[in-house]
């Protein structure tokens, strides 16, 4: 095994609050262990264009509380072709790079292990940062947290307009393909009902439970819905419910979208952060390589990329039954 003087680290696809924690905990460990450590702007269009800075640890100061990525991130479509994958090996070999940290969701581990593949020379280890959760290997991704939170406090919000005008509220969350953050927005912002793409789900069902909600004078209702689910759009679905209903005084629809991203990370997503962070550099330390480090029970716990992009994570399916009772 090459022995690791310098690493390098880089945030890739969509933002996630606790992005900057993960670099931090990995800049101060890298250095506690005598490594010279770079930073790569944008990911890997940053790899590719050869945007490769050394960090300090005053780099790495007064970032905790701050939401984004410092080092700026990007959705790369030049690294999906094998022309910018040559690049940015070839940069990377320029700066002496020894291995990668790469910090992201699913899209970023696909590349890496792409690239792992064409150039296995260079360890790379990955850490889950997403506001989607949607990631197998971890119980958790790094931002899935704050994006609840904020998105609880926007329904928190809006309830109070549902209950003064007995109206009835859509709101959209974010997930493609994952029903995480309305699960658990819906859980906790106590709503009337939610739509993931991970449960089949139709409009007569969803009307049934409403009528049934108003027939116990539930005058307003609030139904969170994921971006991804299996009925369409959120103004769709209102559509739809408002030719089937008329026990509201009136149908609203919110979208929360990239204001669930962003803002100061919660102290549950520094605290994950800053473990991930710190054993990724462990973990190249001991001559891991192609792995995404995350957490499981409390434990850090190592998943192939290949696992972590292919593997669907198990869905709390008794969280799901219990949030559709509760929301009776
Ligand atoms: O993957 C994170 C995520 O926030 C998804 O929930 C959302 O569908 C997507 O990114 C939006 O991406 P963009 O900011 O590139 O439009």
């Amino acid at each position: 095994m090459k022995e690791i003087k310098r690493i390098a680290v880089f945030t890739s696809g969509g933002d996630a609050p606790g992005m900057n924690a993960a670099i931090r905990a990995i800049v101060r460990n890298a250095l506690n262990n005598d490594l010279h450590v770079y930073g790569i702007a944008r990911g890997y269009e940053g790899m590719i264009d050869g945007s490769v800075k050394r960090l300090e640890t005053s780099d790495v100061s007064n970032i905790i509380h701050r939401g984004g990525t410092v080092l700026k991130t990007a959705r790369s479509k030049r690294f999906l072709e094998p022309e910018g994958r040559k690049l940015a090996y070839e940069n990377l070999i320029y700066n002496d790079i020894d291995a990668l940290v790469a910090i992201g969701g699913n899209g970023t581990f696909t590349g890496a292990s792409k690239f792992m593949e064409e150039y296995p020379d260079i360890p790379i280890v990955g850490i889950p940062g997403t506001i989607d959760n949607d990631l197998y290997g971890t119980d958790f991704t790094i931002g899935f947290d704050t994006a609840v939170n904020t998105a609880v406090q926007a329904v928190d919000k809006i309830r109070d307009t549902a209950d003064s005008h007995n109206r009835l509220f859509f709101v959209e969350v974010m997930g493609r393909h994952s029903g995480y953050i309305a699960l658990h927005t819906a859980i906790a912002g106590g709503a009337g009902g939610v739509l993931i793409p991970e449960e089949e789900s139709n409009i007569e069902e969803l009307v049934k439970l409403l009528k049934r909600g108003a027939k116990r004078s539930k005058l307003f209702s609030i139904v969170l819905v994921a971006e991804g689910n299996q009925m369409g759009t959120v103004y769709d679905i209102a559509r739809q419910v408002e030719e089937k209903i008329d026990v509201f005084d009136d149908i609203k629809v919110t979208v929360i979208g990239h204001l669930q991203r962003g803002g100061s990370p919660s102290a549950f997503d520094r605290v994950l952060a800053s473990i991930l962070g710190f054993g990724a550099v462990e973990a190249l330390l001991q001559g891991k390589s192609g792995v995404m480090v995350g957490i499981k029970n409390n434990n850090i716990h190592y998943t192939p990329f290949k696992e972590a992009i292919s593997k669907s994570k198990t869905f709390g399916k008794d969280l799901l039954r219990m949030a559709h009772i509760l929301a009776q």
